[in-house]
């Protein structure tokens, strides 16, 4: 199962993975807080049932409590996060303990939360990258399943360094996926 928010360039990598027999997981349903995004148009591409529970002008816990009635019924062995913006609250990490994966553009314990391209470039980084990490209560903070690495160039804005980020991404989250395929996670 795999949870967005927007593009879903993750999730279409997820896909493309699936597809491609690179992975043995199947996605079994995307969620999406949001109405209309293109990671749900992704979806419909290849057949993967949809579902929007929208967190908008809502109760965060009405919305997370459908969110896991949801989840919940539809038994996933896996929850990838890909691309959403929400921080799951702890009754429901705990209900799908380490059965749920985020990917995060930056090299944690760096540059955790929101538009992480642009907190290393503020902060001078000579390197950053993207890591796939097990969900705990925290916000980023959970096990690190695995980091890939990059230089930033020098003047680099982020949006060049966003866009150079995404296919480590992708390939970092269908690694770690193969990892705990096999396993070893
Ligand atoms: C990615 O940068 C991911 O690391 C972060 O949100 C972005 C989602 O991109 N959590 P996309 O929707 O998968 O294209």
């Amino acid at each position: 199962m795999v949870l967005v928010s927007g593009r879903g360039t993750n999730l279409q990598a997820i896909l493309d993975a699936q597809n491609a027999g690179t992975i043995q997981s199947r996605v079994a349903l995307v969620i999406s807080n949001k109405e209309a995004t293109p990671a749900l148009k992704r979806a419909e591409t290849f057949s993967v049932p949809t579902k929007v529970i929208t967190s908008k002008n809502r109760n965060p816990r009405d919305f997370f409590l459908e969110l896991q009635d949801t989840v919940r019924a539809a038994k996933p062995d896996l929850i990838v996060l890909a691309g959403f913006m929400k921080i799951l609250p702890p009754d429901f990490v705990k209900t799908f303990r380490s059965r749920i994966i985020n990917i995060h553009p930056a090299l944690l314990p760096n540059f955790p939360g929101l538009d992480a391209q642009a907190q290393a470039i503020a902060a001078g980084a000579k390197k950053t990258g993207c890591t796939v990490h097990i969900v705990d209560e925290g916000c980023d903070t959970g096990p690190v399943i695995l980091q890939k690495t990059l230089d930033v160039l020098p003047n680099e804005t982020r949006d060049h360094l966003t866009e150079r980020l995404l296919p480590l991404e992708h390939q970092a989250l269908i690694e770690a996926i193969q990892l705990i395929e096999q396993g070893k996670m």
